[in-house]
């Protein structure tokens, strides 16, 4: 956990100009250092995101026997220990911020016959674990945990029973827990899932040479992995991440005159949901030199900025591939001339923290008009800058935080944010790489 408090401003700004490489993609750097970890060989993972939630991923599994170093050339080599070869920690594993290492972790070690405890940060205790809870015991995992929040304690199985799963929540997390239990199952296990979450986890498995079917049923999927076969380690580059490129590009899209590049983007098209969103309320962003590297969609997005976006309808069935971008959408459709509706948001209340509650509460603060019905959110742009002069309660959310920096390059006065510290989790030198483009964040004292 961030020790220190770190408040920020982020002041009305001009164009933005430049060419960067946005950070690692959270997502597969935690799958790149779990399978990692688990295979036979040593991987070299080049382009890991050095972010706080991924650095606990790389300190459980130092912790569960795996020999993992960076060299100086930034390239992280991981010494797997086999599929049977995790060995139990000594300590308590703390997670920090991070959802997806806590899960795809007790799913990991669900297949493993020993005990591991569990813990995070004040933001990540209070997330549901249930949702994985619930499949692991099914394959003969045994947990305990006051009120199925972390900390908590899993007893995984040497043989875990495989299973067949139909997802009740759209999660990637949830699936990929299922699926990396299967790994060590004596059998097939399967996972069906009725929207598109995505697919990192199957994607990388497949490259470790994992058995990993995908069948698709009508409107369900359904993802199946052959249990007991050995993983070998393989080398990876990881894309930046476009739920992390998406902040410079939509404070690009935000500033007339604007033109900025953000290079090797991963493009997976069960990510991509806000670009085609962004695409719809008349936002400039062409993508050039795609490619495909060990599995993933990559490309450079060239974004020039206009200042001028229009509302649009979101679809719940977008939902999910773009899940973790509504905060920054939000600022967007202030913004915008018209009205944004963004339905079926249910899951961003148990993100890293209620995220709508923090969104609406956030932009009321800056003076714009929304309104929550259930789990949509209906915002009104009037095509003017927003007047902006709200101070922010992050509550220990990394996206909430950059979301509202970002729209404080468009409005009238500096909106104020509590709390920057946990940017760390996702996006290590936000601050430094934003200005470098041409935001204006500054530093405030505690
Ligand atoms: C993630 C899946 C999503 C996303 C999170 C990362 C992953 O969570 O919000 O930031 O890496 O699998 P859910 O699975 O809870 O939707």
């Amino acid at each position: 956990m961030p020790s220190l408090v770190q408040p920020l401003v982020s002041k009305p700004s001009g164009s933005l100009k430049g060419e960067i490489t946005p950070p690692g993609d959270k997502s597969i750097s935690h799958r790149a250092v779990m399978l990692g970890g688990i295979a036979e060989g040593v991987t070299a993972v080049r382009g890991l995101l050095e972010g706080e939630d991924v650095l606990r991923t790389v300190g459980a599994l130092r912790k569960l026997g795996a020999k993992i170093e960076r060299t100086v050339d930034g390239v992280w080599h991981i010494t797997g220990v086999g599929l049977d070869g995790l060995k139990a920690s000594k300590n308590v594993l703390d997670m920090g911020n991070s959802g997806t290492a806590a899960r795809l972790l007790i799913g990991l070690l669900s297949g493993r016959s020993f005990s591991t405890s569990f813990t995070g940060d004040a933001s990540l205790c209070k997330r549901p674990m249930n949702r994985v809870i619930d499949p692991l015991s099914q394959m003969g995992a045994t947990f305990k945990s006051t009120d199925g929040k972390l900390p908590l304690s899993v007893t995984g199985s040497a043989s875990p029973t495989p299973l067949t799963y139909r997802l009740p929540v759209a999660s990637a997390q949830v699936k990929s827990a299922v699926l990396l239990a299967g790994l060590s199952a004596k059998g097939v296990t399967t996972v069906i899932e009725t929207t598109p979450t995505r697919d990192h986890s199957e994607n990388m498995l497949r490259h470790f040479g994992a058995k990993v079917m995908v069948e698709k049923r009508d409107n369900t999927e359904a993802i199946s992995i052959e249990g007991g076969h050995a993983l070998k380690a393989r080398d990876i580059v990881v894309p930046g991440d476009i739920s992390s490129a998406a902040f410079p590009m939509v404070a690009a899209l935000l500033r007339p005159g604007s033109n900025i590049t953000l290079n090797h983007v991963g493009m997976n098209p069960r990510r991509a949901g806000l670009i085609d969103t962004l695409i719809e309320m008349g936002a400039k962003i062409s993508l050039q030199n795609k490619r495909t590297e060990g599995g993933e969609a990559v490309a450079d997005l060239v974004v020039r900025g206009t200042g001028e976006l229009k509302g649009v309808t979101v679809p719940a069935e977008r939902a999910a591939s773009m899940i973790d971008e509504y905060p920054l959408l939000a600022a967007a459709a202030a913004c915008a001339q018209g009205t944004t509706r963004m339905l079926g948001l249910h899951e961003l209340r148990v993100k890293e923290s209620d995220r709508l509650s923090r969104i609406a509460e956030g932009l009321k603060r800056c003076g714009v008009t929304l309104e929550v019905t259930g789990d949509d959110l209906t915002v009104q742009g009037t095509g003017q800058a927003p007047a902006g002069g709200g101070f922010i309660e992050t509550a220990m959310d990394h996206r909430i935080a950059m979301s509202f920096l970002v729209l404080g390059s468009a409005t009238v006065a500096p909106i104020r944010i509590d709390d920057g510290a946990f940017i760390t989790t996702s996006f290590p030198g936000f601050v430094g790489i934003m200005n470098g483009l041409g935001m204006k964040i500054d530093f405030l004292k505690v």
